[in-house]
């Protein structure tokens, strides 16, 4: 982490006025990128990551999160309609849950998912969702409804769509507080 950090500090140092912007947008990546290798919680055993894991993490970190528009209406409102179908029988219309199937809106989703990528918020439902017939979603329903969820939770739609290829998915980290 800390060979990482410290050309993004140098930056920051000299673009004056933009530090504060820039290190609110840093701080939620890194710690994205953290998270994905386990690095935050090892400590000194950072030391012992291999080079190639830099070069992924740097990847990571020049990523986007959910913050970059990374669907668009229209893919929201699909995904609405399908939610409909499949999941609101569960987590409620309202995304608001009830028994046993939690709230898909409000904090603790949000803080659950916060700096996860989309690939694993994608493989937790492919896997796991419905509970009584898990893995019978499409995949590209279910990024429907993630698009669909995150315009719930408050993220901006944009142009383009959410893609459902592992890729992509891996390459968007859920970070919860807007930059
Ligand atoms: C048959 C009921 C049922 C259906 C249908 C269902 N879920 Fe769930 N879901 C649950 C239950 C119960 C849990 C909590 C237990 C668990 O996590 O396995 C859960 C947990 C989740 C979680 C984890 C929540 C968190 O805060 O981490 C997500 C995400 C989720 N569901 C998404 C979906 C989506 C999206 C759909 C539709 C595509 C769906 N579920 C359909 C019952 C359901």
């Amino acid at each position: 982490m800390r060979l990482e950090m410290r050309p993004v500090m140098r930056r920051v140092t000299r673009r004056g006025r933009l530090a504060v912007l820039l290190a609110v947008a840093v701080l939620p990546l890194s710690a994205f990128a953290s998270a994905v290798h386990g690095g935050a919680r090892r400590g000194s055993a950072a030391d012992q990551v291999p080079l190639s894991a830099y070069s992924h993490m740097r990847s990571h970190m020049r990523g986007r999160t959910t913050w970059d528009s990374v669907f668009n209406a229209e893919q929201a409102a699909r995904g609405q309609a399908t939610y409909g179908r499949t999941c609101a029988r569960c987590h409620q219309p309202s995304l608001g849950g009830a028994d046993e199937s939690p709230a898909l809106t409000g904090g603790t989703f949000v803080s659950n998912w916060n700096s996860h990528s989309l690939y694993e918020l994608h493989d937790r439902i492919m896997s796991s969702m419905p509970t009584d017939t898990p893995g019978t979603y499409r995949r590209s329903d279910v990024v429907d409804v993630i698009a669909y969820v995150l315009s719930a939770n408050g993220f901006p739609a944009g142009t383009r769509e959410l893609v459902a290829s592992d890729d992509s998915l891996k390459a968007i980290g859920f970070v919860s507080a807007k930059p």
